[in-house]
């Protein structure tokens, strides 16, 4: 079996795992898709269908938009929640297989709905399918991946969302002469379709394989995605650290397990309320806001769609080199200083010339600085800093809290900017990313090249020592 594959590159890998990881890797072109898309054919669901009504009840029109947007997030919401304990419990690959079913089939509801309700509808089943994709695709990522080119791979997730996204701006430009928002939704349909038939035949997570008893199968995954010398060790360090344990929601909060509890609650919060998704969502009206017209701000959406990609590659190139720490750490500085100048250039009365190349170039190097710490590291870290026994409850836990983040901020965005104005309202975020600056140089520890097990292990011990310490501290206090 594994001579088949065995087409090593001289540096202990075995290159079939950049073809498991290039097609697992799709998980994150579903969730950027769907990021991407809704804004565009929102223009034009409004001229097809009246929205004056939901099941025969008369409301609001901006609030049936806003539920036709946010309605994905609810679905990713309920897809995260329940994605982390079926990926314990099936396997990581078949959830893989599941979410891509269920994505498929919510963008096909939507590009054939007859009335708003259906179109909700598949609205939401897409997002459940997100929901799952978002949690499994950097779980089996991770699992998979030998530990020196582990944060590249997982970052390939980050690497298809920003993609997806930018597809999704392009797939919405070309279709928006004719208005045909059904082919821009059913279009998800593709990568959905080509991540299935893709993973059928990828192998299962050898680490998940070995938790269920499948020695002899986690050790055929491994010889086929690793170099020989390399399977001995890893299936060693694996078989050391898989305890039988239950992994319920309750070992989470077991106090050895905490710190990462805490560190991935952050990333996913601060991800979030540091207001990535206020661009991703609505560039357009911000960057018009800077005097910009139509097709311009279209246009430079696009451009702020391609610094994205761009920037996430550097990361993907750099996140096993300087370490995870660096990134993120520079990521969230540089983040702060655009937040503070964007908000004080919209301070200034009268946005023109200049003053607008000013705040769209602050506002892309905002992107920019996100693209390479925030947003790959936080998929990243969940998918390392947890557990093998309950990883995938902790991941969906984590990933539940960051799409009631994106929630939070896409409903709350366009309502602070009345309150505070746009200055107020870029400096709130720029405040917030400075605390996660700080909670970050304070918390988040470095995983780079370390194995799964290692990292598991070191967890156990800083708890043992602190247990100690605190028991030192107990008896000398009583000595007194
Ligand atoms: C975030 C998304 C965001 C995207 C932008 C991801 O890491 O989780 O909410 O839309 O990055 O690139």
């Amino acid at each position: 079996m594994s001579t088949e594959h065995a087409n090593h590159d001289g540096s202990g890998r075995n290159s079939f795992i950049y073809v498991v990881a290039a097609l697992a890797a799709l998980n994150g072109l579903l969730f950027g898709f769907d990021t991407g898309v809704i804004s565009g054919a929102m223009l034009y669901i409004r001229e097809t269908f009246e929205l004056a009504t939901v099941l025969g009840f008369a409301i609001d029109p901006s609030l049936i938009e806003g539920i036709i947007v946010s309605g994905a997030m609810i679905g990713a919401i309920v897809g995260a929640a329940f994605g982390g304990r079926l990926a314990d419990r099936l396997g990581r690959r078949r959830l893989i297989l599941v979410g891509a079913v269920i994505f498929f089939v919510g963008s096909l509801i939507m590009a054939v709905a007859p009335n708003v309700e259906v179109l909700i509808v598949g609205r939401i089943v897409d997002g459940v399918g997100v929901g799952f994709a978002s949690v499994v695709g950097p779980l089996y990522l991770s699992e998979i991946s030998p530990p020196k080119i582990r944060g590249s791979l997982v970052s390939l997730n980050q690497l298809t969302i920003t993609s997806g996204i930018l597809i999704a701006y392009l797939v919405n430009y070309a279709f928006s002469n004719g208005g045909e928002w059904r082919w821009m939704l059913g279009l998800g349909m593709v990568p959905a379709a080509v991540l299935f038939a893709g993973m059928v035949f990828m192998p299962e997570s050898p680490r998940w394989l070995y938790e269920q008893g499948r020695e002899a199968d986690a050790r055929e995954v491994l010889a086929r995605t690793r170099s020989e010398n390399q399977v001995a060790e890893e299936l060693g360090e694996i078989k050391e650290t898989i305890r039988s344990e239950s992994g319920t929601l309750r070992d989470l909060f077991q106090s050895w397990v905490r710190p990462m509890l805490i560190v991935g609650v952050g990333l996913a919060l601060f991800q979030q309320v540091t207001g990535i998704n206020t661009v991703m969502y609505y560039a357009p009206t911000i960057l018009e806001s800077t005097g910009f017209q139509d097709t311009a701000s279209l246009l430079a959406t696009v451009g702020i769609g391609v610094v994205n990609v761009v920037m996430t590659v550097v990361a993907v190139l750099l996140i096993d080199r300087t370490g995870r720490r660096p990134l993120l750490l520079a990521g969230l500085g540089g983040m702060t200083v655009m937040l503070g100048i964007l908000g004080a250039v919209f301070f200034l009365p009268g946005l023109s010339g200049g003053l607008g190349w000013l705040a769209t170039g602050s506002l892309m190097l905002y992107v920019a600085f996100f693209a390479i710490g925030l947003g790959p590291v936080f998929w990243l870290m969940i998918s390392e800093i947890y557990p093998m026994e309950i990883r995938g409850t902790a991941m969906g836990v984590v990933t539940v809290l960051n799409w009631a983040g994106n929630l939070l901020v896409s409903l709350t965005f366009l309502r602070l900017v009345d309150v505070f104005g746009q200055s107020g309202t870029f400096w709130l975020y720029g405040v917030l990313t400075l605390l996660a600056l700080v909670f970050c140089y304070q918390l988040v520890p470095e995983t780079k090249g370390r194995s799964l097990e290692e990292i598991e292990d070191d967890l156990r011990e800083k708890a043992l020592v602190g247990d100690a310490e605190r028991g030192d501290a107990v008896s000398s206090g009583s000595d007194d």
